[in-house]
């Protein structure tokens, strides 16, 4: 596979052909730790070195990676109808979630998207500010208690994890995540993990074959089904009357008066998916705004001087450490994208973290700067939802949760840095601290 000294390859074996430059066979086997350890550094590092359109040296699937805005609009927006969802991340993900809407690929989608919508209308949306707010006031109360005595430490990750998690289960149960809720998202956070997990191991050992990571990801997924079936029953017990208003996304979820009604395993996918989509890239995305406004104190006075500069900060925050880190697509017919022909059946991968340091639209791309976004969002460049029909369905809610949350709590906080220097980026699921990040939390006066 590796590249002969006559010149470039023209096809990495099964008959795939070469289209566009990469990195070298030899050089990506040796790495494959590195690529797995590091693999924000890796992208960027291969992204320097071959340009905006790359292909790996990976025979089956061809292998392609598009970092330039207008090469990521083509992918998720121009030649969406020859883009599909069955890629490696988004199987692995379907372990999880079934064919939920974020997994389900455009057959089963349309008509999937077309129900579910209505739940992120407008009124459902401003019913999570409500759960924000008590969310808010229990936050506030915790943190009241460990600064009686002066300033504290909070690992700030864990504390907006929870947040986030209190939030979602409000959102989607009406409830505390107490008792089954409780239960169904820590089977679901184990079996995510699980998957990163197996997606991350060097040998890919089907799943039939009972290893020991195999058969505690499939005790949790038993567990995720069975947690389920006793929200759902509880609910439908609950004879929700048919006039009565949506109380949470459950009820959206079992409403009997759509036209297809979602059978008990649509539900539960996609009540796994939302959990998977909807708690973890909130709470990063706000673990890393309390990062930047950290190091960046004049962002943080002047937020703290005007609250209505949440949503800026936030929205930078996305660009710098966008949680969907990658997204990915399989190709349905060759199409050109940047000059570059992409056969049918290719994998290509957008990531986010590199359109968006991407010198064609961002100025100065690897500073903390909210004011680029005092008019709104570029129309090139910036994902952190994606872009095109499959869009976020949650990109308003969460961007409400959250500037509601990082306005908040920068009036009636100083959460301040602790240790200066680079703080070391575990990319997963999303992006996270690897260790953490402790800051020291005290009110203001
Ligand atoms: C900061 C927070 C969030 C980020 C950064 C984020 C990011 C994304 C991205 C990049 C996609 C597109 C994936 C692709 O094109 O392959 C997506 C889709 C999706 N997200 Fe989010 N998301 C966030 C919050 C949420 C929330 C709060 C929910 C739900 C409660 C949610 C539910 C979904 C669903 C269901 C999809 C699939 C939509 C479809 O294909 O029709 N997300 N999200």
């Amino acid at each position: 596979m590796s590249r002969k000294p006559s010149g470039p390859p023209t096809r990495y074996g099964w008959n795939t052909p070469v289209t566009a430059p990469g990195p070298d066979g030899s050089s990506l086997l040796r790495r494959v730790r590195e690529v797995i350890a590091e693999p924000l550094a890796y992208l960027e590092e291969v992204w320097a070195a071959h340009g905006d359109v790359i292909q790996f040296p990976i025979p089956k699937p061809a292998t392609y990676l598009v970092s330039s805005p207008s090469g990521a609009r083509d992918v998720l927006v121009n030649l969406n109808r020859d883009m599909g969802k069955r890629t490696v991340q988004y199987t692995s993900l379907s372990l999880v979630t079934g064919e939920g809407l974020l997994t389900a690929d455009t057959q089963a989608w349309k008509p999937r998207r077309r129900m579910l919508q209505p739940a992120f209308h407008h009124d459902m949306v401003s019913l999570v500010s409500g759960h924000v707010t008590t969310a808010l006031a229990h936050l506030d109360q915790k943190w009241a208690a460990l600064t009686v005595d002066g300033p504290a430490l909070v690992d700030i990750d864990q504390e907006m994890m929870s947040l986030a998690l209190e939030i979602t289960g409000k959102t989607l149960f009406g409830v505390d995540l107490s008792g089954e809720a409780q239960e169904l998202t820590d089977a679901t956070i184990d079996a995510l993990h699980g998957v990163i997990d197996k997606a991350q191991s060097l040998l890919p050992i089907p799943m039939f074959v009972p290893t020991p990571k195999h058969l505690r990801m499939k005790r949790a997924i038993k567990r995720l089904n069975r947690a389920v079936d006793a929200i759902v029953d509880l609910r439908r017990q609950d004879l929700i009357h048919p006039d009565a208003p949506i109380r949470d996304m459950l009820d959206v979820l079992l409403d009997p008066d759509v036209d297809t009604p979602l059978t008990q395993q649509q539900v539960r996918d996609e009540i796994a998916t939302f959990i998977v989509a909807g708690h973890e890239t909130v709470a990063s995305a706000l673990t890393w705004s309390w990062h930047l406004l950290g190091a960046y104190p004049a962002e943080a006075r002047a937020l703290q001087a005007d609250p209505s500069r949440a949503a800026r900060v936030f929205d930078e925050a996305l660009r710098l450490f966008p949680p969907a880190w990658v997204i990915t697509r399989r190709v349905l017919q060759d199409v050109e994208i940047e000059g570059h022909v992409i056969p049918k059946n290719a994998m290509v991968i957008v990531s986010p973290w590199l359109v968006h340091r991407h010198p064609d639209v961002w100025s100065d791309p690897l500073t903390f700067q909210p004011d680029r976004f005092a008019d709104g969002a570029p129309q090139l460049g910036y994902i952190p939802f994606g872009a095109g029909p499959r869009l976020c369905i949650g990109r308003d809610m969460a961007r409400l949760e959250a500037t509601q949350i990082v306005a908040h709590l920068s009036q009636a906080w100083n959460i301040e840095p602790v240790h200066s220097g680079e703080v070391v980026i575990e990319a997963s699921v999303t992006l996270r601290p690897a260790s953490g990040l402790v800051m020291r939390i005290s009110p203001r006066g």
